[in-house]
């Protein structure tokens, strides 16, 4: 049977037996038939379906069984696919980095994953200095690829996240200067669900490129090619001081104040709060405090000095390359955190105790729920002032439409222990919840898609989201993309 014929007879099949157990299998051989030449893989047992598979970082997304795997190396491959899949009416999923930990934004079930990693395409012109690259890198591959051009790509902290980073926005070390990973996009090739291939630029479909500043994947197209401005980068003088829980409150005051009061934009860092699920009574090795700290140069001045000058157990600062940045801290690594993962965002201003209520609020649910966690971790995250400038001038501002700085993103994450029944991880995931919720979020702040879970709602919170919402109205009329993969709602 022809494809087109193969077509209409699964959008018949479809029509009867709406069952996704059926229709998946049917994409995956049309898009077989209609893609002789790319790699679509059903057997579980393949290496590329496992690796796949199992590269989630939320470790729940592995329990998901694709119908099949499908390894575009084009735009036009997805271009095709889309198509096929529309017609058959199966459930698919986008992956590029796999790292978002929610249901079904980059996994689906007896479904059609494409995954991206084949796109790896990458480029650097000297003269206009733009980057341009394919999504299926990680932004680790980029980092290393233009290091010895003395450049860099506005990307992740840490180098194992995939390039859906920068469709959400995408905070960076080096944020502070140039704003979010989204603020550096320069043009954008996008295959839409209705399987055409567009530019989205300033001059070219500029709703489009101001939803995708931003405004998330998976709902207004597949990204197949970044071009950005790039970056220089040479010397980061950059490391992690670990810090007993001794230490608490110093260090909640060096991080505010950090966020409050620093004003040189090539200052970065991360506060993270972390506990082991085990009570460790006698050394207090069970919690540790760990900063990362990053100044684009060689000499940090006394950017620092407010965390430098409080005893620590291990400080491993030190010039160091950008990949070396985004390889801390050097004994872990981010890779090696895949678990079941989930992240939460909350939002807070700088001046006030906002950090200490939310401290004081995690530390007593993380002491008074010990069996229920595998690890958990605080992580405050400063928004300065320079980086919501440099966000919101370029192209009127991305999708967040950011408000002034100085403020706080706060993230939490919870990794569930291995072998949590389904009623165990229904009552820590509420619990959780609740604890998150039980300190309100600061007023006419946005909610970083990135850190959100999938029932946080954090469109809302953009100052673009009526824009945003016509967008996507205009970019998936028939709701394709809203009713066949997962991602965040639109009301
Ligand atoms: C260890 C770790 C470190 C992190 N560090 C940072 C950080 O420093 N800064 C930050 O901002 N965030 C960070 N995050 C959050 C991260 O940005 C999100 O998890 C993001 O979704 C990861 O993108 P990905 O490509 O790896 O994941 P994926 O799950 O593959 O993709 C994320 C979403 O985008 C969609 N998508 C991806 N590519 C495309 C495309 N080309 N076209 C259309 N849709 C697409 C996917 O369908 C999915 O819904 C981190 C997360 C983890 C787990
Ligand atoms: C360090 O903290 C003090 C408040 O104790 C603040 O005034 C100062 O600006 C901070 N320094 C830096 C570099 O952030």
């Amino acid at each position: 049977m022809s494809p087109i014929g193969l077509l209409y007879g699964v959008a018949f099949l479809s029509t009867l037996v709406t069952g996704q157990a059926l229709v998946g299998p049917a994409a995956c051989a049309t898009l077989k038939s209609s893609l002789s030449n790319v790699e679509v893989i059903n057997s579980i047992l393949h290496p590329d379906f496992i690796s796949s598979r199992y590269t989630y970082w939320n470790s729940r997304q592995s329990s998901y069984t694709p119908s099949c795997i499908f390894y575009p190396t084009s735009a036009q491959d997805i271009s095709t696919a889309i198509k096929v899949i529309r017609t058959t009416g199966s459930r698919f999923a986008i992956k590029a980095g796999g790292h978002n930990p929610n249901d079904f934004f980059s996994s689906v079930d007896q479904g059609v994953l494409i995954d991206l990693k084949k796109m790896n395409g990458k480029s650097y012109d000297a003269e206009t200095t733009l980057a341009t690259y394919e999504p299926g890198n990680k932004f680790g591959d980029l980092y290393e690829f233009y290091a010895p051009l003395g450049r860099t790509v506005v990307g992740a902290r840490l180098a194992g996240v995939g390039t859906g980073l920068a469709l959400s926005g995408g905070l960076s070390f080096i944020s502070p200067q140039y704003g979010m990973a989204c603020d550096s996009f320069r043009s954008l090739e996008i295959v839409l669900p209705s399987g055409e291939i567009v530019t989205a630029s300033p001059e070219s479909n500029p709703d489009l490129f101001f939803a995708s500043r931003g405004g998330g994947g998976n709902a207004y197209g597949v990204v197949t090619k970044y071009t950005v401005q790039s970056r220089p980068a040479g010397q980061f003088f950059a490391g992690n001081i670990f810090y007993l829980f001794e230490q608490t409150l110093d260090v909640l005051d060096a991080i505010n104040n950090f966020a409050a009061y620093n004003t040189d934009p090539k200052a970065s860092i991360i506060g993270t709060y972390e506990k082991l699920p085990t009570p460790d009574l006698t050394l207090n090795l069970d919690e540790f405090i760990i900063i990362f700290l990053v100044y684009d140069g060689p000499d940090a001045g006394d950017a620092f000095q407010n965390f430098t000058s409080i005893p620590s157990f291990l400080n491993t600062m030190s010039i160091k390359t950008y990949p070396e940045v985004t390889n801390m801290p050097a004994p872990m690594s981010g890779e090696l955190s895949r678990g079941a993962n989930t992240f939460r965002v909350a939002v807070q201003r700088v001046h006030g105790t906002a950090v200490h209520d939310v401290y004081a609020n995690w530390n007593a649910w993380a002491e008074s729920h010990k069996g229920d966690y595998f690890l958990i971790s605080l992580d405050f995250q400063p928004v300065a002032k320079s980086l919501t400038d440099a966000s919101n001038a370029y192209e009127g501002g991305n999708a967040m439409q950011m408000p002034e700085g100085p403020w706080m993103w706060i993230n939490y994450l919870i990794t569930l222990p291995p072998l949590t029944t389904a009623a165990n991880y229904k009552r820590i995931q509420a619990s959780f919840k609740a604890m998150v919720e039980a300190i309100p979020n600061a007023k006419g702040l946005p909610l970083f898609i990135n850190d959100a879970s999938f029932d946080q709602n954090p469109l809302e919170t953009y100052g673009g989201y009526e824009t945003l919402k016509i967008a996507k109205a205009k970019y998936d009329p028939e709701g394709f993309f809203s009713s066949k993969t997962g991602g965040w709602k639109f009301t």
